[in-house]
């Protein structure tokens, strides 16, 4: 591994060395994980990033960008040592989490990961001096009493989710690891991310992915929030993008750490269903609010995102009708060969 040269921050605290050059991602099957690997491997070379998860099937193993693959309960201390010195690591992306809506079936396990496995993904850092921390937050730090549109990047974090309860102490976490101990460690808030490759698994903002599969499949969808619920969301190619610019920023131009807003499209499930309806004549939605509803009435409909915007030169792509091609152009050709869940 090279040397691991610690530079200052502007408050003169020892921050670990800037080379990134062997990468591990963790929760590397999920949503974004199984996407995030694949780009990384296309810049950092496929040798150099590894990735790991609970599941013992990866796919990210597979195919023109298959590389390493550690099976890894983030919730244990000492896998992350084994796998960091074996791969010699100088670059965490910590992908692993448990969602809102599993979080809340199962506070004690989300706890477990969200807040074990971070604690040892900056406790590991710490030790074998690594370059690099990176761990997304989200939406659901906010609770019921924020501004909803536009909600500021500072803010009172009072969340009603375990979920949110996790990821703000996780911001915490971040930000007393850069001051304390001099960990390079970032974030930034995740809104609801679309995509149609991996399906997302456990969180509130599913609909938004379940409604393209279900038009394509079937020309209607039983909704489990109501259709005017409004909620920040993201292509993913967008989270890529950004996850891939806030890695890669400059510490020194950062002056938020753990939490950066990212905004990109505002949607209700109406608007939602419209610009799917320009490609799906007749496409219907039936709505049926479940416990889901309170956790999606909780969070922000927008987002102000001007700190990552100025900080790291954040600016997002797509909107919902470009999405909205993109998504049913790629699920339409997979329905089409009879694979449209992969
Ligand atoms: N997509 C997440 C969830 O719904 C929010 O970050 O739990």
């Amino acid at each position: 591994m090279d040397a691991c040269i610690r530079n200052l921050d502007r408050k003169g605290n020892a921050v670990s060395g800037t080379t990134i050059s062997r990468i591990l991602v963790t929760g590397s099957e999920g949503q974004i994980g199984s996407e995030l690997t694949l780009e990384l491997r296309r810049r950092y070379g496929a040798e150099n990033v590894v990735a790991s998860d609970i599941r013992t099937d990866p796919k990210t193993s597979q195919g023109e960008l298959g590389g390493p693959y550690e099976v890894m309960d983030v919730a244990d201390p000492a896998v992350w040592r084994e796998v960091c010195r074996k791969h010699d690591i100088d670059t965490v992306v910590h992908m692993a989490a448990i969602l809102s809506a599993t979080g809340e079936k199962n506070p004690l396990l989300a706890w477990q990961v969200n807040i074990d496995g971070l604690i040892n993904a900056l406790e590991t850092a710490r030790e074998l001096e690594l370059t690099r921390v990176l761990c997304p937050s989200s939406i659901a730090v906010f609770g019921p009493g924020c501004p909803r549109e536009n909600t500021p990047q500072e803010t009172t974090l009072k969340p009603t989710t375990m979920y949110g309860v996790t990821k703000v102490c996780g911001e915490l976490l971040c930000d007393y690891y850069v001051h304390r101990f001099g960990i390079d460690a970032r974030g930034l808030r995740y809104p609801g991310i679309i995509s149609s490759e991996t399906l997302p698994g456990g969180g509130t903002t599913d609909y938004a992915v379940d409604i393209y599969y279900k038009a394509i499949e079937e020309g209607c969808y039983t909704c489990f929030v109501r259709e005017d619920t409004r909620l920040p969301m993201m292509y993913m190619p967008d989270c890529i993008k950004g996850t891939i610019d806030l890695l890669e920023a400059d510490f020194h131009k950062l002056q938020h750490h753990g939490d950066f807003n990212i905004g990109s499209m505002s949607f209700t499930v109406g608007e939602l269903a419209t610009s799917i309806r320009r490609h799906v004549p007749g496409f219907e939605v039936i709505y049926a609010p479940d416990e889901r509803q309170a956790i999606a009435d909780s969070w922000p409909a927008s987002l102000d995102d001007s700190a990552a915007r100025a900080e790291w030169g954040w600016e997002p792509s797509f909107d919902l009708d470009s999405m909205t091609a993109d998504m049913l152009e790629k699920l339409s050709k997979r329905h089409a060969e009879g694979r449209l869940y992969g």
